[in-house]
């Protein structure tokens, strides 16, 4: 049975004798199983898979994200439960809606363990239409998180973001449906507090989360008993006195009338149970308070409180007054429910109160009898109850917030080469005294002082840092964009030049106004899940420039807003050219070319800056292509300094992006540049092979790309798997060598894996192979051992020069030429 047909089942006989009400069919109605290729049903409601078929187009294309299936299932869970989509990076859905107005938006959250994720232990933030309304979000049971927001707009956007504690999200299932236009009223709802009650105004314009909806004095409901699919629990549990309270209940239905709730504000159940004052022989007389505590946390968020009302305890009119009393004011002094109900008993009303944090993190409701009721009657009661956390108001209330740490960056834009290069002169000098200052050095922070050379003098500011002895004085270029100039510039953050989703946001393509070409990659705004990264960026973006590496054009950090403003590549990412665009394939010799400048960068990071940069997400969508398909390697938001020369490893949370992460990092959260180099010959494979490092939609065999290459690999018949666009055009002297470097690179322990820089070399070697026949028949047979090769040792900064600049340090010039000897020096050397 469709579960609108069972809707009609149950409630059609009720709406026969209620011909004012009919059944809510919600206008935009969205149920998704997440993670999932087949439907699967819940309280007789079918959502619809989101792998496959209809379900999969609500997921952006280029999302981070896999599914994962739970491979043993506990026997009661639900089938809904038992896959979960999990994402690595930002990722989006987008849903269209139809009708303005009140939406529900529910997520349900199941975690479980399977391949290498435990589900229990991610942490992640969720934002609804650019409004975060989970940060940090982290569960080891079950739970439903339910949001009510105003839609003013074609779409609502969900967006998940992994924190960078645990590197990723997940979630098993959502829905998104219109609301009953009277779910949520502008006017009406009273504010409580020390200046006595007022009216609270514009609700609908806040974004709601629940905390609690309870059946007083009845039992559980279930979504498959609400009119909004909602669960109500029993209140038993927050009595702060259960004697004084009694559980009441009819068998006749409510008479909702207008002016009252309505069957979509709460089921008939809620309004056929409530608690009433438990009188006695004892307490007959006696005035008494039934009181409950409602846990809400600490966070100073303001509440909506949701009482109802109906009044199935009266035998008549006018016996029932009662005062409501919430965190102990006076909310409404005198009630009486059958004036309120034009007088007809038993209908439901409901009053929404509005209350700010209080110390002792609960909200406290209690009922007792007025001063009016007769003291043969006294009597009080509560049906239903719902505490909302007005999530708007608190997420509005940090902005402003001061931050102190502020650390600048340096960038260069074209046409400012000869500043940049007296610039990049000067930060070679400083890197000189760095490198000898190092040892002595007491503290990795170092601020950075912010000159700027962008855009001239309109928008300079000086720093409060000047002062500090940073080595960086004089050295690194600040860059603060107006946030107005990047509304400009993206067209208003225009959600057609969004160009991908990066680690914490939106990136959005941009033209600044001198014709520069940008991305700008915009954090959710208002949260502040992506501050860490987003420092960690422009500090580690600060300290590096490369040829092979992306350059930081500005920042932003207006208005709450987090804005990282980089160079604009226009031919994308890596990942795009290899598959799935339909892009023309790449040559072999331009991905050869391709992985070595990805190499370089990567090399340059482990090595060549003071403390060595581990980069810790690489992957083919982090190596982007300019105009002339030269590799720079991108997204250094969850970089680390790596190891300081009395440490051989940083021990940290688990990041990355599955499918490239390091098994041995993984098992023991100890980073090296090691874990780089893994999930590089990932890319190198991936390059290769043309596939995702993991797709979930082969073969078992063939999901992961690692196992999967690998495999072949050590059977030695790589050629079987290989891009077929590359069949007639590879070498078998490259290809053997390729594969070789791939392998290394994914040895299990990080002490076996090569060095980038011999990486670097060994694809360099594969060039050569591809591009000079005759070199490759003279040392066809000589065999380098990678981990015989000498490491390229820490390499002084230069400016972008040629892409041979590491020779330099092995006093062989910087030419090609020089390269070919350097190769025929190694070859016949190891060769022995
Ligand atoms: C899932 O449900 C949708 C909508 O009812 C339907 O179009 C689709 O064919 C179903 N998919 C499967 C695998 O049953
Ligand atoms: C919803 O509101 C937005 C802006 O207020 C408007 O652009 C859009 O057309 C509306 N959509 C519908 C379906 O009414
Ligand atoms: C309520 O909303 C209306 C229109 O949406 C706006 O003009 C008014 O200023 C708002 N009032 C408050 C108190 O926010
Ligand atoms: C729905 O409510 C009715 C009446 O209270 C009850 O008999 C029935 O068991 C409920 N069904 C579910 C699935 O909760
Ligand atoms: C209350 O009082 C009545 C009459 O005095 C008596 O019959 C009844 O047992 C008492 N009930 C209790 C619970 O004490
Ligand atoms: C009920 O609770 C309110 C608020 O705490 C209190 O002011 C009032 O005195 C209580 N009434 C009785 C009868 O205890």
């Amino acid at each position: 049975m469709r579960p609108d047909e069972l809707f009609h089942f149950l409630f059609l006989p009720l709406l026969a004798l209620l011909p004012f009400s009919s059944a809510f069919t919600p206008s935009d109605n969205y149920l998704l199983s997440c993670g999932s290729a087949t439907n699967a049903s819940l309280f007789g409601r079918l959502f619809v898979g989101d792998s496959a078929g209809p379900g999969s187009t609500f997921l952006s294309k280029d999302d981070h994200s896999v599914s994962l299936t739970d491979q043993k299932p506990p026997p009661s869970s639900p089938e809904l439960y038992n896959t979960a989509r999990v994402f690595t990076a930002a990722s989006v859905y987008r849903f269209d809606i139809k009708k303005n107005g009140t939406h529900l938006v529910r997520f349900h959250f199941s975690p479980f363990s399977a391949h290498s994720f435990d589900l229990k232990s991610a942490a992640f933030g969720v934002s609804v239409n650019g409004f975060s309304v989970l940060s940090g979000f982290s569960t080891k049971a079950t739970v439903v998180k339910e949001f009510i927001l105003k839609v003013d707009g074609n779409s609502l956007d969900i967006i998940f973001t992994p924190s960078s504690s645990s590197g990723f999200g997940f979630v098993n299932a959502i829905e998104v449906f219109s609301a009953p236009p009277d779910l949520i009223l502008d006017d009406g709802a009273r504010l409580i507090s020390d200046a006595g009650t007022q009216e609270y105004k514009n609700m609908s314009s806040q974004v709601l989360e629940t905390v609690h909806r309870i059946n007083v004095g009845g039992p559980n409901v279930t979504p498959f008993n609400d009119t909004l699919w909602r669960t109500w629990i029993p209140d038993d549990d927050y009595l702060v006195l259960k004697s004084a309270a009694k559980r009441v209940s009819t068998t006749h239905p409510p008479n909702y009338q207008s002016g009252g709730a309505s069957r979509e504000v709460a089921p008939d159940n809620v309004y056929m149970t409530a608690q009433e004052m438990n009188r006695d022989n004892s307490t007959i007389n006696s005035k008494f308070n039934i009181t409950w505590d409602f846990p809400v946390g600490s966070g100073g968020f303001s509440h909506l409180v949701r009482l109802h009302f109906c009044d199935i305890v009266s035998t008549s009119l006018n016996q029932l007054y009662f005062d409501v009393y919430i965190d102990d004011y006076p909310a409404y002094i005198n009630l009486d429910l059958s004036v309120l109900m034009d007088h007809l008993l038993a209908s439901p009303y409901y009053i929404d109160f509005v209350v700010d944090s209080s110390p002792s993190e609960v909200v406290r409701v209690s009922v007792g009898p007025s001063d009016l009721s007769s003291p043969m009657r006294m009597n009080a009661i509560l049906n239903g109850a719902e505490i909302m956390k007005l999530v708007t108001l608190a997420g509005s209330r940090t902005i402003g917030k001061k931050r102190n740490v502020w650390v600048i960056v340096g960038p260069v834009l074209g046409g400012f080469v000869g500043l940049c290069l007296v610039v990049l002169l000067v930060i070679l000098m400083v890197m000189k005294c760095k490198k000898k200052k190092l040892k002595s050095r007491p503290s990795e922070s170092v601020a950075w002082t912010p000159l700027r050379v962008y855009g001239g003098s309109s928008h300079s500011r000086t720093s409060q840092n000047t002062a500090t002895t940073s080595p960086g004085q004089n050295g690194y270029l600040g860059l603060r964009i107006p946030f107005a100039d990047l509304q400009l510039a993206t067209n208003n953050f225009d959600k057609n030049l969004i160009i991908g989703s990066g680690g914490f946001g939106m990136v959005y393509k941009g033209v600044l106004k001198d014709g520069t070409k940008i991305a700008v990659k915009r954090g959710v705004p208002g949260s502040r899940q992506g501050l860490p990264e987003f420092q960690t960026e422009i500090t580690i973006l600060s300290k590096i420039r490369h040829r092979h590496l992306v350059s930081l054009v500005g920042y932003c950090e207006e208005q709450s807003e987090m804005i990282l403003v980089y160079e604009y590549m226009e031919k994308g990412s890596l990942k795009h050219h290899l598959y799935g665009s339909g892009l023309p394939p790449l040559t072999w010799k331009q991905r050869l070319e391709i992985s070595i400048g990805a190499a370089r960068g990567l090399h340059y990071l482990h090595t060549g800056s003071a403390q060595g940069i581990i980069h810790r997400d690489i992957k083919s969508t982090n190596i982007l292509l300019d105009e002339n398909y030269v590799a720079k390697v991108a997204d250094f938001g969850l970089s680390r300094s790596g190891p300081r020369l009395d440490e051989t490893h940083v021990s940290t949370g688990v990041k990355g992006s599955f499918g490239y992460l390091d098994p041995e990092y993984f098992r023991r959260q100890q980073l090296t540049d090691k874990s780089d180099v893994y999930s590089f010959g990932v890319v190198l494979f991936e390059v290769l092979c043309a596939r995702p490092a993991v797709d979930p939609l082969l073969a078992r065999e063939q999901v992961n790309l690692a196992e999967w290459a690998m495999q072949w690999q050590k059977k030695g018949m790589l050629e079987e798997i290989i891009d077929p666009n590359l069949v007639r055009q590879i070498r078998p002297s490259s290809l053997k060598k390729f594969g070789e470097t791939a392998e290394k690179c994914l040895a299990d322990y990080g002490v076996d894996r090569p060095s980038m820089g011999d990486v670097l070399w060994n694809l360099e070697y594969c060039l050569q192979l591809q591009e000079n026949e005759k070199q490759r028949e003279a040392h066809e047979d000589s065999e380098i051992g990678m981990q015989d090769l000498p490491s390229a040792t820490t390499v002084p900064w230069v400016p972008s020069q040629s892409v041979r600049i590491e020779r330099d340090e092995e006093g062989n010039g910087s030419s090609e030429t020089n390269t070919s000897q350097v190769f025929s020096q190694l070859i016949t050397n190891e060769g022995r």
